[in-house]
């Protein structure tokens, strides 16, 4: 059963359309599914950001409960984490995969991507519910961000709370450029932009998280449990899905290298075979099990009501066109 096919299997499962009233929160799984799949593609583009929407997915659930919020809303803040970078679709690839630091030029197109996902989303069902994360998530208290330059509590909750955790994932994973930072320095320079570049009391609360030694367990992994690798050859991360056993081979998508995945002490070892992939072996694998898992655990504690409400975490401006 290729990819395509199981994903069309999962969709219809459990939904049951009812063509003369149609029930949002009847179908609001697949109408999640497909938008988490899109972002899944998106960053797949990007070699070297594998997990980074996982990861900012459950560092903004765990701030959000931290911060004292219900699980609905902890729940909606983890949607949104998942969906934030969604516009980074308009992003040419000579920008997005480029190995070295930006350019002026080359960083205004990548501002460009909160309005992208804002209009790209625009008429979706479920719109509502994350994006404060998808256009906002750049803003800062101190009006320095962008796209509009909010300040204050004029940035939504949401998109505070995954701005924190979209910026301790970008310190804490590698670049090409750069290794990444250990979680005592990055924590060090979220909190030194305390009150600037980010919230100040959420600041304290996702410190909290540090201190409790539950960021551990995100920091460089794709999945719970799963660690990223790195390619040896070129230096992009490998992500190992779940259901991967050893003897599976999988593939480096920036240089092509081959592995295959041997047991280790912890988990499974991508190990070189000095084979190259062909262009279907190349092609994105879509992690079906950790999109549904990530659903049904978010949609267990919306209601209908939550996937109905016209302003989910507070007001959204209407962007710049
Ligand atoms: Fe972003
Ligand atoms: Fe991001």
């Amino acid at each position: 059963m290729d990819t395509l096919d199981k994903i069309s299997r999962w969709l219809t499962s459990g939904a049951t359309p009812e063509p003369k009233s149609p029930d949002l929160a009847t179908h609001a799984k697949p109408l999640l599914a497909s938008l988490m799949t899109m972002a899944w593609f998106v960053e797949a583009r990007d070699p070297y950001t594998g997990g980074h929407l996982w990861r900012v997915s459950r560092y903004a659930h765990m701030l959000a409960l931290e911060a004292g919020l219900s699980a609905s809303e902890a729940a909606k803040i983890s949607l949104g984490g998942f969906l934030h970078d969604i516009g980074k679709i308009g992003v040419p690839d000579a920008i997005l995969r480029k190995p070295g630091r930006l350019t002026d030029e080359e960083f205004d197109v990548i501002r460009t991507h909160p309005d992208m996902g804002r209009r790209m989303l625009a008429g979706h069902p479920l719109s509502r519910l994350v994006q404060d994360a998808v256009h906002l998530h750049h803003e800062r208290p101190d009006g320095q961000g962008y796209p509009q330059g909010l300040t204050g509590e004029q940035v939504p909750l949401m998109a505070r709370m995954v701005g924190i955790c979209d910026a301790f994932d970008a310190m804490t994973s590698h670049r090409p450029y750069r290794a990444g930072m250990a979680e005592e320095a990055a924590l060090n320079i979220i909190q030194s932009g305390r009150g600037s570049q980010f919230d100040d009391h959420l600041t304290e609360h996702f410190l909290a998280l540090g201190r409790k030694g539950l960021l551990e367990h995100v920091i460089g992994h794709s999945d719970d449990g799963i660690p990223l690798q790195t390619c040896p050859m070129c230096g992009p991360t490998l992500v190992v899905q779940r259901d991967r056993q050893p003897g599976h081979h999988i593939y480096c998508r920036n240089c092509s290298g081959e592995f295959k995945l041997m047991p280790a002490q912890k988990g499974l070892h991508a190990q070189p075979t000095g084979g190259m992939g062909r262009p279907k072996d190349l092609e994105p694998e879509l992690d079906v099990q950790l999109i549904e898992r990530t659903v049904a655990q978010a949609v267990e504690h919306l209601s209908a009501a939550d996937l109905l409400a016209t302003a989910a975490l507070g007001h959204v401006p209407e962007g710049p066109r």
